[in-house]
């Protein structure tokens, strides 16, 4: 299948965006249709398309995956029933730190948290609710990023030959497939939603498992969800493309109340880039650095090293997972 690729230059956002609530309306009909928000700005997007298209025919679920960043899951329904669509909240905590438990490789961990989301959780509330259609927020870079065998993005499904009719027993509508990043905020903006929402920073699809090397078990996820809130609160003025924290699986030898601590290391990411193919670590001022880090060893009695990671993308990638 060749995408035609819709530029953020050339695109027209109002056009853009009657063209695909009529594409929606025609492929679903009289039917339902089901989406599943994360509140970034693709699925974002996605929701509002679609519910422009379909209005209550589109049931729109946050599932809580207990993956995501804190208080996100009720942020985002909140801010959703501001813009006057009902989002529900669904709790599949348990199912994912299920399918994670004992899973230490990158991949296996999108597989496992892939396979929970469409094939469990999503499947079954596809199968319960009687819808036949799934919208879904893919856009070119992660077909791109897919095809080049770069790093399998969970969303993307026909493009990597698997038939998601068979395989998960529903069809899948991809409106913003043609475009690339910035032209999904440009529509995002049209759309109505907040600057919070299209010019957020990105988040990837495997939450805050791509922030922890090794398993994502509950405890190890708390503590980088811990991390992440300080550093995006203290990085936010920083204006960079995406800062993120990472625990790692190693220990290192710290010292506590004049004991030995075999500790925990938090790494510090905070990288400028224009579209995330390339990246540059951002040169902070070393007053931010300390400040980050001195709450995060405040804050995390278990953590004894905070590090800064200076290496370009490439041969870096900008998750660690
Ligand atoms: P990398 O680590 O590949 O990241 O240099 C580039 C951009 O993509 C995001 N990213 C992902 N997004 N699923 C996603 O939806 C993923 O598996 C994934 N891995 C990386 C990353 O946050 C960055 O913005």
């Amino acid at each position: 299948m060749t995408i035609t690729e819709i530029t953020a230059a050339e695109l027209d956002p109002q056009q853009f965006i009657a063209e695909q609530v009529k594409e929606i309306a025609d492929t679903v009909g009289d039917g339902l249709a089901i989406n599943a928000l994360s509140g970034g700005v693709d699925s974002s997007a996605v929701t509002m398309l679609g519910h422009k298209a379909l209005g209550d025919r589109l049931k729109t679920y946050f599932i809580d995956n207990g993956i995501m960043r804190k208080g996100e899951p009720q942020k985002v329904v909140d801010l959703f029933a501001g813009l006057g669509v009902r989002v529900e909240l669904v709790d599949a905590q348990d199912e994912f730190f299920a399918a994670l438990a004992g899973v230490t490789d990158p991949e296996e961990k999108r597989e496992a948290i892939t396979q929970t989301f469409y094939r469990h959780v999503f499947g079954r509330l596809v199968r319960e609710g009687g819808a036949k259609h799934l919208l879904q927020g893919t856009i070119l870079t992660d077909v791109d990023e897919t095809a080049a065998g770069i790093k399998r993005q969970h969303n993307v499904f026909e493009q990597i030959g698997i038939d998601p009719q068979e395989a998960f027993g529903y069809r899948i509508i991809e409106p913003l497939i043609q475009l690339r990043k910035d032209g999904v905020r440009k529509v995002a903006a049209a759309l109505g939603l907040p600057e919070s929402v299209y010019n957020r920073m990105p988040f990837p699809g495997p939450a805050l498992t791509a922030r922890v090397i090794g398993e994502a078990t509950r405890e190890r996820i708390a503590l980088v969800r811990e991390a992440t809130a300080i550093t995006e609160a203290e990085l936010a003025d920083t204006g960079a493309f995406q800062y993120m924290a990472i625990l790692h699986e190693d220990r290192v030898t710290g010292m506590r109340d004049n004991q030995r601590d075999f500790g925990l290391q938090i790494e510090i990411r905070c990288w400028e880039s224009v579209d995330a193919r390339v990246a540059t670590p951002m040169r902070l001022p070393w007053e931010k650095l300390e400040r980050l880090a001195g709450r995060i060893l405040d804050e995390l009695p278990g953590v004894v090293s905070v590090t800064y990671h200076i290496a370009p993308k490439p041969p870096s990638t900008m998750e660690v997972v």
